[in-house]
């Protein structure tokens, strides 16, 4: 079976794909570097023909407002009708829990998103992830005030990349769900805890400070903005298992 991951060179995408080869799959890495940009149209229809399953797992290369949401409606304008015309029976897209419960510019985004995605007739399975253990760190430097990291104590639940990949490649097998499926780390906590045990355990002396005014990417975070709602298959690597895996790869 041929499949596609679009964004098969970045975080999840390269993972993603490492899995699918070694379950003996047809897989194609698309990202600007082979050759397929969902955003110049450049690629794409050569790169879906013949395909079963298209994994988008793209992300904007700026996560300024605006810029965030032309590239996830452009890149579905150019990609979806592309799919429904090479007949592609599943598209699977990776997205993030709570987009409709926080206001922030990048889940505008990722809304949008979605919303192309559900309205394109194609099969379809939207993945909505809480926040990659790997992205702890840009998440202290962007709340970060010289030495002093501000993070509200609303509850989180981080996830590690390599139980992301393993549950979207699951996915991706499985016939279409026509609907969403949550994803999140093992571990529930306050944001706050979180980034400071994370931040001790790099050695990084920034002070983390409980601030329930604290915004996530400019979005208010209340008690369970981040966190799923209802059930959600849970990953089974933790804080201290990726740190510990972190410093054996270093
Ligand atoms: N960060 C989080 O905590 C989080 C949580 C839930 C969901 N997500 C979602 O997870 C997805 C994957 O994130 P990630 O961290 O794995 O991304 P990443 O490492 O930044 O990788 C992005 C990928 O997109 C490709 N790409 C960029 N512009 C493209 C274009 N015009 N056409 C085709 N491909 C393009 C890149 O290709 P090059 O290598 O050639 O640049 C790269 O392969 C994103 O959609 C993100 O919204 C993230």
């Amino acid at each position: 079976m041929k499949i596609v991951v679009i964004g098969g060179t970045g975080l999840i995408g390269s993972k993603t794909v490492a899995i699918l080869r070694q379950g003996g799959h047809e897989v194609v890495a698309a990202s600007p570097n082979s050759g397929v940009n969902t955003i110049t149209g450049e690629g794409v229809k050569e790169a879906v023909a013949g395909a079963t399953v298209v994994i988008d797992l793209a992300n904007s290369p700026s996560f300024e407002d605006k810029a965030v949401l032309e590239f996830f409606e452009t890149a579905g304008r150019n990609l979806l009708p592309a799919e429904a015309a090479a007949g592609v029976r599943h598209h699977v897209a990776l997205s993030i829990v709570g987009i409709d419960r926080s206001d922030n510019g990048y889940f505008r985004g990722k809304l949008a998103q979605e919303k192309l995605i559900v309205g394109s007739g194609l099969p379809y399975t939207i993945i909505r992830s809480t926040q990659f253990l790997e992205f702890l760190r840009a998440i202290a430097d962007s709340s970060a005030d010289g030495n002093v990291v501000r993070i509200s104590p609303g509850l989180f639940q981080p996830i590690a990349a390599d139980d992301v990949a393993a549950n979207v490649a699951e996915v991706a097998l499985a016939p279409p769900r026509k609907t969403i499926v949550e994803i999140a780390g093992p571990e529930r906590a306050p944001f706050n805890e979180i980034v400071a045990r994370y931040l001790k355990a790099v050695d990084d002396p920034r002070e983390v400070v409980r601030d329930p005014e604290a915004r996530y990417y400019g979005g208010r975070v209340e008690e369970r903005s981040l966190v799923p709602l209802g059930e959600a298959r849970l990953g089974h690597i933790g804080l201290d298992e990726w740190l510990r895996r972190s410093k054996a790869r270093a």
